[in-house]
């Protein structure tokens, strides 16, 4: 019978607290993979330095061009920090869209396209001969060799453009500003999105050192000990590492606690075979009932978070039903919220063991019996879904009981954290000249 069914089908998606225990403590080996200097080539999660080796201390200052790259808006941003006494940031910025043939076009289409963005912005700015320096939030996994110098490893989430993976991300925006001929930048740091998170809030907030996105992707960076970072040399203080958390479970290590939804997921995405833990903390449902419902991406998270508002009466449910071609019954508006329900319990369960493991791992580096830290968090699923963030939460308190973890929403994006890892850049490079 119906009801029999229905709680066969959503008992895959209830994890108990051992097996929550489970994914920490796999997350915590692949963790360890990724810094390795033998294992780092084979690791999953693979704990990307980003060459920002402290939080900011308020002496950034000067004016600053960002870009934001690869959530759900593309922005441009002007930013104007003033340190001393009364520390200031001023900040303008822009939305552009990126149509989807220019997300998989080609990699000039869509660098030419970001820099007729930039031209837009300077023009509404009126500061096109400034030749400002420039922090570009680009939230793919890149290997950096140092802070303006990132190459792609591969495209994520909805991105595909041609030519780019393998190649500089700075050196492909710096070829497209001379390609235009109209202005020139100097392109200091490039910034993954959970960095410039971290960076964001640890302006206002100094016990911040971690950085997390739940949104579009799933992902996370914190601050590590440099000597646990054996790819890159030096064994002196700290460097913020980029997880890329996304990929945990490529090489199979979930697979028993991935269902046949999270398969078929997966094998209809953009890149079957990547990001499965990504794709557990975001899960898009997908029935097989009506025409509509079968496009793939037809039910967006928004529509998840709008069903499971508490002050959504039912009614309301069965009208976003009604707009996917679903002529639905009172009933299965109870349904589709109890699926909804145990399906984001499950991402934000998943997505705060992975947390658990991180701020244990800190608190183990520091050699301490308890941890106080601050999480910087960003992303439209932590922000504005009506359950996930709390869930979220608990679990990190259930698994890390030795860590007191304080989250702080970004209210300015990561734009902000990328001005001030541009402003260190500028005065790093002044020193050594
Ligand atoms: C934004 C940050 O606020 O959040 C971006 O400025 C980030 O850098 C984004 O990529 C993530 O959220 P989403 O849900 O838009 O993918
Ligand atoms: C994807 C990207 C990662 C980014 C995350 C959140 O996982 O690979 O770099 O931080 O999405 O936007």
């Amino acid at each position: 019978d119906q009801a029999r069914q229905i709680r066969e089908t959503l008992a895959e998606f209830r994890l108990s607290k051992t097996q929550l225990l489970e994914v920490k403590k796999r997350m915590k080996v692949e963790i360890e993979r990724g810094l390795g200097k033998n294992t780092h080539k084979e690791a999953t999660v693979k704990m990307l330095p980003t060459f920002v080796r402290s939080t900011p201390d308020g002496s950034e200052n000067g004016d600053f061009l960002a870009l934001d790259l690869g959530g759900t808006n593309f922005r441009v941003l002007l930013v104007k920090i003033r340190s001393g006494k009364r520390r200031t940031v001023e900040m303008h910025n822009k939305i552009y869209a990126i149509p989807i043939e220019v997300m998989q076009g080609t990699g000039e289409e869509l660098f030419d396209h970001i820099v007729h963005c930039i031209s837009d912005f300077l023009d509404y700015m009126g500061m096109k001969s400034a030749r400002l320096p420039l922090g570009f939030t680009f939230s793919f996994p890149c290997h950096q060799t140092s802070l303006d110098a990132g190459i792609l490893v591969t495209w994520t989430k909805g991105f595909k453009a041609t030519d780019c993976e393998g190649e500089d991300v700075v050196d492909l925006l710096r070829e497209a500003i001379k390609r235009k001929e109209e202005f020139e930048l100097d392109v200091v740091a490039i910034v993954n999105d959970t960095v410039g998170t971290m960076m964001t809030c640890a302006y206002e907030e100094p016990t911040c050192e971690v950085g997390l996105i739940a949104g579009t992707g799933s992902n996370a960076c914190y601050m590590e000990e440099m000597k646990n970072i054996e790819i890159v040399e030096g064994n002196e203080g700290r460097m913020c590492v980029n997880m890329e958390w996304g990929a945990f479970g490529d090489n199979g290590c979930l697979d028993d606690i991935r269902t046949v939804y999270d398969q078929s997921v997966d094998e209809n995405s953009l890149n079957e075979g990547k990001q499965r833990y990504e794709k557990m903390c975001r899960f898009l449902f997908r029935g097989q009932i009506s025409e509509t419902l079968k496009t793939r991406g037809i039910f967006e998270t928004k529509f998840l978070s709008q069903i499971e508002s508490d002050r959504l009466a039912l009614l309301q449910v069965r009208a976003i039903l009604q707009q996917l071609g679903l002529d639905s019954t009172c009933d299965d508006s109870i349904i589709v919220k109890e699926v909804c329900g145990t399906v984001s319990r499950r991402a934000g369960q998943i997505c705060g063991a992975g947390m658990a493991a991180v701020v244990d791992k800190i608190r183990e580096n520091r050699g301490l019996d308890h941890l106080n830290i601050t999480v910087g968090v960003d992303g439209t699923l932590y922000k504005l879904h009506p359950h996930f963030g709390r869930i979220f939460q608990q679990t990190v308190k259930d698994l890390a009981p030795k860590c007191n973890v304080t989250f702080l929403l970004s209210e300015d994006g990561s734009g902000k954290g990328a001005a001030l890892i541009t402003a260190v850049g500028c005065r790093q490079r002044e020193m050594e000249a």
